[in-house]
Protein backbone atom coordinates (compact mmCIF):
# COMPACT_ATOMS: atom_id res chain seq x y z
CA UNK A 1 0.00 0.00 0.00
CA UNK A 2 1.02 3.39 -0.96
CA UNK A 3 1.57 5.83 1.82
CA UNK A 4 1.24 9.52 1.35
CA UNK A 5 3.79 12.01 2.88
CA UNK A 6 2.31 14.98 4.71
CA UNK A 7 4.27 18.11 5.96
CA UNK A 8 4.19 17.90 9.74
CA UNK A 9 1.30 19.76 11.04
CA UNK A 10 2.13 23.50 12.30
CA UNK A 11 1.40 23.72 15.86
CA UNK A 12 -1.55 26.54 16.74
CA UNK A 13 0.45 29.08 18.58
CA UNK A 14 2.32 29.33 15.49
CA UNK A 15 -0.71 29.43 12.57
CA UNK A 16 -1.11 32.65 12.70
CA UNK A 17 2.85 33.44 12.08
CA UNK A 18 2.83 34.11 8.22
CA UNK A 19 6.26 35.61 7.55
CA UNK A 20 9.44 36.55 10.06
CA UNK A 21 8.52 40.06 10.95
CA UNK A 22 5.61 38.36 12.76
CA UNK A 23 7.86 36.71 15.23
CA UNK A 24 9.28 39.96 16.40
CA UNK A 25 5.54 41.34 17.47
CA UNK A 26 4.91 37.74 19.26
CA UNK A 27 8.73 38.09 20.90
CA UNK A 28 7.85 41.67 22.27
CA UNK A 29 4.31 40.23 24.14
CA UNK A 30 6.51 36.94 25.73
CA UNK A 31 9.64 38.73 26.89
CA UNK A 32 10.44 41.18 29.53
CA UNK A 33 11.58 44.60 28.50
CA UNK A 34 15.18 44.23 29.16
CA UNK A 35 15.45 41.15 26.89
CA UNK A 36 13.10 41.90 23.87
CA UNK A 37 15.40 45.43 23.91
CA UNK A 38 18.41 43.92 23.92
CA UNK A 39 17.11 41.53 20.71
CA UNK A 40 15.83 44.54 18.85
CA UNK A 41 17.81 47.33 19.86
CA UNK A 42 21.23 48.13 18.10
CA UNK A 43 23.35 51.19 19.11
CA UNK A 44 23.01 54.91 19.37
CA UNK A 45 20.07 56.60 17.14
CA UNK A 46 19.77 53.23 15.69
CA UNK A 47 20.79 54.53 12.44
CA UNK A 48 22.14 51.65 11.15
CA UNK A 49 19.76 49.44 12.30
CA UNK A 50 17.27 51.15 9.56
CA UNK A 51 19.92 51.09 6.90
CA UNK A 52 20.57 47.67 6.88
CA UNK A 53 16.56 46.96 5.92
CA UNK A 54 15.94 50.31 3.81
CA UNK A 55 18.79 49.21 1.72
CA UNK A 56 16.85 46.17 0.79
CA UNK A 57 13.95 48.50 -0.53
CA UNK A 58 16.61 50.08 -3.38
CA UNK A 59 16.47 47.09 -5.69
CA UNK A 60 13.46 46.00 -7.22
CA UNK A 61 13.39 42.33 -9.53
CA UNK A 62 13.17 42.77 -13.21
CA UNK A 63 11.59 38.93 -13.68
CA UNK A 64 11.45 36.54 -16.89
CA UNK A 65 8.55 34.81 -17.67
CA UNK A 66 7.09 31.95 -19.78
CA UNK A 67 10.58 29.86 -18.68
CA UNK A 68 10.69 26.70 -17.07
CA UNK A 69 10.67 26.67 -14.00
CA UNK A 70 9.26 23.46 -12.74
CA UNK A 71 12.69 22.41 -11.39
CA UNK A 72 13.79 25.16 -8.96
CA UNK A 73 16.75 24.15 -6.49
CA UNK A 74 17.09 26.56 -3.65
CA UNK A 75 20.04 24.50 -2.70
CA UNK A 76 23.53 25.68 -2.69
CA UNK A 77 27.20 24.85 -2.10
CA UNK A 78 29.30 26.38 0.51
CA UNK A 79 33.04 25.42 1.86
CA UNK A 80 32.22 21.72 -0.15
CA UNK A 81 29.48 21.24 1.54
CA UNK A 82 25.48 21.26 -0.13
CA UNK A 83 23.11 23.53 2.17
CA UNK A 84 19.24 23.04 1.63
CA UNK A 85 18.63 27.00 1.18
CA UNK A 86 21.33 29.53 0.91
CA UNK A 87 20.86 31.39 4.21
CA UNK A 88 21.70 30.34 7.94
CA UNK A 89 21.71 31.58 11.37
CA UNK A 90 23.95 34.32 12.81
CA UNK A 91 25.80 34.22 16.29
CA UNK A 92 23.97 35.74 18.56
CA UNK A 93 25.17 36.01 21.99
CA UNK A 94 22.65 34.97 25.71
CA UNK A 95 20.24 33.07 23.57
CA UNK A 96 19.50 30.88 26.47
CA UNK A 97 18.01 33.74 28.48
CA UNK A 98 15.71 34.89 25.57
CA UNK A 99 14.38 30.62 24.84
CA UNK A 100 15.22 27.86 26.99
CA UNK A 101 18.62 26.25 25.79
CA UNK A 102 18.48 28.69 23.19
CA UNK A 103 21.52 28.03 21.24
CA UNK A 104 20.75 24.23 21.35
CA UNK A 105 17.34 25.11 20.17
CA UNK A 106 18.99 26.93 17.45
CA UNK A 107 21.69 24.27 16.84
CA UNK A 108 18.95 21.13 16.36
CA UNK A 109 16.31 23.13 14.29
CA UNK A 110 19.49 24.14 11.88
CA UNK A 111 20.76 20.52 11.90
CA UNK A 112 17.31 19.13 10.68
CA UNK A 113 16.80 21.85 8.07
CA UNK A 114 20.12 21.16 6.71
CA UNK A 115 21.56 25.00 7.47
CA UNK A 116 24.35 26.27 9.57
CA UNK A 117 23.92 27.96 12.66
CA UNK A 118 26.58 30.20 14.47
CA UNK A 119 26.82 29.74 18.12
CA UNK A 120 28.22 32.65 19.14
CA UNK A 121 31.38 33.32 21.96
CA UNK A 122 28.96 35.17 24.47
CA UNK A 123 26.60 32.16 25.11
CA UNK A 124 24.89 30.44 28.21
CA UNK A 125 25.36 27.14 27.64
CA UNK A 126 28.97 25.20 26.99
CA UNK A 127 30.10 24.95 23.55
CA UNK A 128 30.88 21.20 23.77
CA UNK A 129 27.29 20.50 24.70
CA UNK A 130 26.44 22.26 21.46
CA UNK A 131 29.16 20.56 19.40
CA UNK A 132 27.78 17.15 19.97
CA UNK A 133 24.44 18.24 17.95
CA UNK A 134 26.31 18.01 14.75
CA UNK A 135 28.26 19.47 11.90
CA UNK A 136 25.61 22.21 11.22
CA UNK A 137 26.74 24.35 14.10
CA UNK A 138 29.85 26.62 13.86
CA UNK A 139 31.47 28.80 16.53
CA UNK A 140 32.05 32.45 16.56
CA UNK A 141 34.80 33.76 19.13
CA UNK A 142 35.47 37.30 19.89
CA UNK A 143 38.95 37.45 20.26
CA UNK A 144 40.42 37.89 23.92
CA UNK A 145 43.12 40.70 24.32
CA UNK A 146 46.07 38.31 24.99
CA UNK A 147 47.43 35.66 22.91
CA UNK A 148 47.71 32.57 25.57
CA UNK A 149 44.04 33.35 26.54
CA UNK A 150 43.15 33.32 22.60
CA UNK A 151 45.24 30.25 21.92
CA UNK A 152 43.57 28.59 25.14
CA UNK A 153 39.99 29.47 23.55
CA UNK A 154 40.89 27.68 20.19
CA UNK A 155 42.37 24.97 21.61
CA UNK A 156 38.84 24.23 23.84
CA UNK A 157 36.62 24.97 20.26
CA UNK A 158 38.44 22.57 18.52
CA UNK A 159 39.00 19.83 21.31
CA UNK A 160 35.03 19.94 21.37
CA UNK A 161 35.59 19.29 17.30
CA UNK A 162 33.55 22.59 15.45
CA UNK A 163 35.05 22.68 11.88
CA UNK A 164 33.98 25.99 11.40
CA UNK A 165 35.29 29.18 13.61
CA UNK A 166 34.11 32.58 12.96
CA UNK A 167 36.31 35.38 14.21
CA UNK A 168 33.86 38.23 14.81
CA UNK A 169 36.16 41.48 14.50
CA UNK A 170 34.19 44.72 14.82
CA UNK A 171 34.38 45.06 18.31
CA UNK A 172 37.69 47.10 19.02
CA UNK A 173 35.74 48.87 21.82
CA UNK A 174 32.23 48.32 23.18
CA UNK A 175 29.16 49.95 21.20
CA UNK A 176 27.36 52.78 22.94
CA UNK A 177 23.89 51.02 23.81
CA UNK A 178 21.84 53.46 25.14
CA UNK A 179 18.68 51.62 24.57
CA UNK A 180 20.09 48.61 26.63
CA UNK A 181 20.36 51.36 29.63
CA UNK A 182 16.83 52.82 28.75
CA UNK A 183 14.92 48.95 29.01
CA UNK A 184 16.72 47.77 31.67
CA UNK A 185 19.36 45.41 30.73
CA UNK A 186 22.91 44.70 31.27
CA UNK A 187 25.04 42.11 31.41
CA UNK A 188 25.33 40.57 34.49
CA UNK A 189 21.55 41.46 34.89
CA UNK A 190 21.12 43.89 38.27
CA UNK A 191 18.45 42.31 40.50
CA UNK A 192 16.14 45.04 41.40
CA UNK A 193 12.40 45.51 41.88
CA UNK A 194 12.21 46.91 38.45
CA UNK A 195 13.75 43.90 36.63
CA UNK A 196 11.31 41.84 39.42
CA UNK A 197 8.14 43.84 38.40
CA UNK A 198 9.58 43.04 34.14
CA UNK A 199 9.59 39.72 34.95
CA UNK A 200 6.36 39.15 37.06
CA UNK A 201 4.38 41.01 33.85
CA UNK A 202 5.95 37.94 31.15
CA UNK A 203 5.10 35.36 33.49
CA UNK A 204 5.43 32.34 30.40
CA UNK A 205 8.95 33.86 30.33
CA UNK A 206 9.54 33.42 33.81
CA UNK A 207 7.83 30.07 34.72
CA UNK A 208 9.01 28.41 30.96
CA UNK A 209 12.54 30.37 30.03
CA UNK A 210 14.11 31.49 33.23
CA UNK A 211 12.77 29.13 36.14
CA UNK A 212 13.14 25.94 33.89
CA UNK A 213 16.81 26.94 33.31
CA UNK A 214 16.92 27.81 36.86
CA UNK A 215 15.64 24.57 37.95
CA UNK A 216 17.23 22.46 35.62
CA UNK A 217 20.63 24.05 35.18
CA UNK A 218 21.03 26.61 37.54
CA UNK A 219 22.39 30.13 36.88
CA UNK A 220 23.18 30.24 33.44
CA UNK A 221 26.86 31.91 33.12
CA UNK A 222 29.03 33.59 30.16
CA UNK A 223 30.77 29.85 29.42
CA UNK A 224 32.45 30.67 25.89
CA UNK A 225 34.47 33.75 26.17
CA UNK A 226 37.33 32.24 26.95
CA UNK A 227 38.48 29.03 27.80
CA UNK A 228 37.11 29.23 31.10
CA UNK A 229 33.84 29.82 32.51
CA UNK A 230 32.66 33.54 33.19
CA UNK A 231 30.48 35.76 34.99
CA UNK A 232 26.70 34.59 35.85
CA UNK A 233 23.89 36.26 33.92
CA UNK A 234 22.43 37.58 37.20
CA UNK A 235 24.52 39.17 40.02
CA UNK A 236 24.41 42.03 42.28
CA UNK A 237 28.26 42.81 42.11
CA UNK A 238 30.07 40.84 39.84
CA UNK A 239 31.82 42.29 36.62
CA UNK A 240 31.83 40.70 33.52
CA UNK A 241 35.20 40.77 31.75
CA UNK A 242 34.80 42.10 28.46
CA UNK A 243 38.42 42.28 28.05
CA UNK A 244 40.94 44.79 26.42
CA UNK A 245 40.52 44.37 22.62
CA UNK A 246 41.38 47.86 21.22
CA UNK A 247 45.14 46.92 20.60
CA UNK A 248 44.42 43.73 18.65
CA UNK A 249 45.79 43.89 14.49
CA UNK A 250 46.29 41.82 11.71
CA UNK A 251 48.59 40.01 13.32
CA UNK A 252 46.60 37.97 16.18
CA UNK A 253 44.90 37.02 13.09
CA UNK A 254 47.86 35.71 11.44
CA UNK A 255 48.51 33.84 14.83
CA UNK A 256 44.93 32.40 14.86
CA UNK A 257 45.94 30.97 11.15
CA UNK A 258 48.56 29.59 12.09
CA UNK A 259 47.03 27.64 14.92
CA UNK A 260 43.79 27.11 14.18
CA UNK A 261 43.71 23.84 11.26
CA UNK A 262 39.85 24.22 10.56
CA UNK A 263 37.60 26.16 8.15
CA UNK A 264 38.45 29.71 8.98
CA UNK A 265 35.53 32.52 8.57
CA UNK A 266 36.01 36.20 9.82
CA UNK A 267 33.03 38.70 10.65
CA UNK A 268 32.35 42.27 10.60
CA UNK A 269 33.80 43.43 7.07
CA UNK A 270 32.64 46.40 5.62
CA UNK A 271 35.75 47.81 3.40
CA UNK A 272 37.19 46.29 0.67
CA UNK A 273 40.66 46.91 1.98
CA UNK A 274 40.18 44.63 4.73
CA UNK A 275 38.54 42.36 2.75
CA UNK A 276 41.93 42.25 0.44
CA UNK A 277 43.98 41.53 3.88
CA UNK A 278 41.94 39.20 5.50
CA UNK A 279 42.09 36.98 2.09
CA UNK A 280 46.03 37.26 1.90
CA UNK A 281 46.05 36.61 5.51
CA UNK A 282 44.24 32.88 4.74
CA UNK A 283 41.06 33.28 6.07
CA UNK A 284 38.40 30.79 3.85
CA UNK A 285 35.40 33.03 4.05
CA UNK A 286 34.26 36.61 4.53
CA UNK A 287 30.73 37.67 6.22
CA UNK A 288 30.06 41.55 5.81
CA UNK A 289 28.58 42.61 8.43
CA UNK A 290 27.72 45.80 10.63
CA UNK A 291 26.63 43.59 13.31
CA UNK A 292 23.34 44.09 12.66
CA UNK A 293 23.92 47.93 13.51
CA UNK A 294 25.04 47.36 17.00
CA UNK A 295 28.56 48.25 17.05
CA UNK A 296 29.21 51.36 15.21
CA UNK A 297 25.89 53.46 14.56
CA UNK A 298 26.09 54.98 10.97
CA UNK A 299 27.91 52.54 9.52
CA UNK A 300 26.18 51.58 5.93
CA UNK A 301 23.98 48.78 5.42
CA UNK A 302 26.40 45.80 4.57
CA UNK A 303 24.26 45.55 0.97
CA UNK A 304 25.59 48.83 0.46
CA UNK A 305 29.12 47.16 0.09
CA UNK A 306 28.73 44.04 -0.53
CA UNK A 307 29.38 44.51 -4.57
CA UNK A 308 32.55 46.31 -4.08
CA UNK A 309 33.73 43.55 -1.87
CA UNK A 310 32.62 41.00 -3.77
CA UNK A 311 34.64 42.61 -6.78
CA UNK A 312 37.77 43.29 -4.82
CA UNK A 313 37.56 39.70 -4.00
CA UNK A 314 36.80 38.17 -7.16
CA UNK A 315 35.73 34.81 -6.28
CA UNK A 316 39.03 33.43 -4.75
CA UNK A 317 36.74 32.87 -1.18
CA UNK A 318 32.84 33.40 -0.44
CA UNK A 319 31.96 36.55 0.73
CA UNK A 320 28.72 36.16 3.05
CA UNK A 321 26.96 39.27 4.11
CA UNK A 322 24.23 39.91 7.34
CA UNK A 323 21.70 42.58 8.35
CA UNK A 324 18.19 43.00 7.94
CA UNK A 325 17.20 40.36 5.63
CA UNK A 326 13.69 39.63 6.50
CA UNK A 327 12.09 37.88 3.35
CA UNK A 328 13.38 35.45 0.48
CA UNK A 329 13.39 38.26 -1.53
CA UNK A 330 15.80 40.03 0.66
CA UNK A 331 18.05 37.15 0.41
CA UNK A 332 17.88 36.86 -3.84
CA UNK A 333 18.50 40.79 -3.76
CA UNK A 334 22.01 40.05 -1.59
CA UNK A 335 22.62 37.01 -4.10
CA UNK A 336 22.03 38.76 -6.86
CA UNK A 337 24.29 41.76 -5.47
CA UNK A 338 27.38 39.19 -5.58
CA UNK A 339 26.68 36.93 -1.93
CA UNK A 340 27.32 33.32 -1.85
CA UNK A 341 25.55 32.88 1.37
CA UNK A 342 23.70 34.88 4.01
CA UNK A 343 22.73 34.82 7.97
CA UNK A 344 20.05 35.80 9.26
CA UNK A 345 19.50 36.92 13.11
CA UNK A 346 16.87 38.69 15.33
CA UNK A 347 14.23 36.45 13.30
CA UNK A 348 15.46 33.48 14.77
CA UNK A 349 16.03 34.57 18.45
CA UNK A 350 12.25 35.61 18.70
CA UNK A 351 11.51 31.97 16.96
CA UNK A 352 13.04 30.00 19.72
CA UNK A 353 12.08 32.29 22.72
CA UNK A 354 7.92 32.11 21.23
CA UNK A 355 8.05 28.74 20.33
CA UNK A 356 11.57 26.52 20.71
CA UNK A 357 12.44 24.16 18.05
CA UNK A 358 9.20 24.23 16.13
CA UNK A 359 8.96 28.03 15.99
CA UNK A 360 13.52 28.31 14.96
CA UNK A 361 11.98 25.05 12.04
CA UNK A 362 8.96 27.33 11.20
CA UNK A 363 10.95 30.51 10.83
CA UNK A 364 13.66 28.70 8.32
CA UNK A 365 10.72 27.17 6.69
CA UNK A 366 8.81 30.57 5.90
CA UNK A 367 11.92 31.74 4.57
CA UNK A 368 12.39 28.93 2.31
CA UNK A 369 9.07 28.78 1.03
CA UNK A 370 9.78 32.65 0.62
CA UNK A 371 12.86 31.47 -1.82
CA UNK A 372 11.94 28.78 -3.71
CA UNK A 373 8.41 30.94 -4.33
CA UNK A 374 10.38 33.65 -5.86
CA UNK A 375 12.85 31.80 -7.84
CA UNK A 376 9.57 30.74 -9.75
CA UNK A 377 8.27 34.14 -10.04
CA UNK A 378 11.68 35.38 -11.09
CA UNK A 379 12.05 32.60 -13.50
CA UNK A 380 15.03 31.11 -12.44
CA UNK A 381 15.76 27.23 -11.80
CA UNK A 382 19.20 27.79 -9.97
CA UNK A 383 20.72 30.27 -7.52
CA UNK A 384 23.91 30.46 -9.96
CA UNK A 385 21.06 32.26 -11.97
CA UNK A 386 20.48 34.80 -9.15
CA UNK A 387 22.71 37.67 -11.30
CA UNK A 388 22.92 41.14 -11.13
CA UNK A 389 21.30 41.62 -14.31
CA UNK A 390 18.21 40.77 -12.65
CA UNK A 391 17.80 43.41 -10.29
CA UNK A 392 17.41 47.27 -10.99
CA UNK A 393 18.68 49.92 -8.77
CA UNK A 394 15.56 52.42 -8.15
CA UNK A 395 17.69 55.59 -7.96
CA UNK A 396 16.66 58.13 -10.76
CA UNK A 397 20.18 57.64 -12.85
CA UNK A 398 19.59 53.80 -12.85
CA UNK A 399 15.95 53.50 -14.12
CA UNK A 400 15.28 52.22 -17.19
CA UNK A 401 14.38 55.00 -19.97
CA UNK A 402 12.43 53.87 -22.65
C1 LIG B 1 20.74 39.73 20.31
C2 LIG B 1 21.93 39.75 19.40
C3 LIG B 1 23.14 39.26 19.85
C4 LIG B 1 24.23 39.24 18.99
N1 LIG B 1 25.39 38.67 19.43
C5 LIG B 1 26.41 38.52 18.56
C6 LIG B 1 27.57 37.80 18.96
O1 LIG B 1 27.66 37.31 20.06
N2 LIG B 1 28.56 37.68 18.05
C7 LIG B 1 28.48 38.21 16.79
O2 LIG B 1 29.41 38.07 16.00
N3 LIG B 1 27.39 38.89 16.39
C8 LIG B 1 26.36 39.04 17.24
N4 LIG B 1 25.23 39.67 16.82
C9 LIG B 1 25.12 40.15 15.43
C10 LIG B 1 24.54 39.05 14.53
O3 LIG B 1 25.44 37.99 14.39
C11 LIG B 1 24.25 39.56 13.12
O4 LIG B 1 25.39 40.20 12.60
C12 LIG B 1 23.05 40.51 13.06
O5 LIG B 1 22.08 40.19 14.02
C13 LIG B 1 22.42 40.45 11.69
O6 LIG B 1 21.38 41.35 11.58
P1 LIG B 1 19.82 40.95 11.70
O7 LIG B 1 19.54 40.71 13.14
O8 LIG B 1 19.16 42.17 11.17
O9 LIG B 1 19.57 39.74 10.85
C14 LIG B 1 24.13 39.74 17.66
C15 LIG B 1 22.90 40.24 17.24
C16 LIG B 1 21.80 40.24 18.07
C17 LIG B 1 20.50 40.76 17.56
Amino acid sequence: MKTRKTAPAIPRRLRRILCLDDFEIAARHYLPRPIFGYVSGAAESNASLRDNRSAFAEYGFVPRVLVDVSQRNPSVELFGRTYATPFGIAPMGISALAAYRGDLVLARAAADANIPMVMSGSSLIRLEEVAKVGDAAWFQAYLPGEPDRILALLERVERAGFETLVLTVDTAVLANRENNIRSGFSTPLRPCLRLAWDGMIRPRWTLNTFLHTLLKHGMPHFENSYATRGAPILARNVMRDFGARDHLNWRHLELIRQRWKGRLVIKGIMAKEDACIARDSGVDGIIVSNHGGRQLDGTVSPLRVLPTIVNAIAGSIPIMMDGGIRRGSDVLKALGLGAAFVFVGRPFIYAAAVAGQAGVGHAIDILSTEINRNMGLLGISSLADMQEHRLLKLSAEARCRD
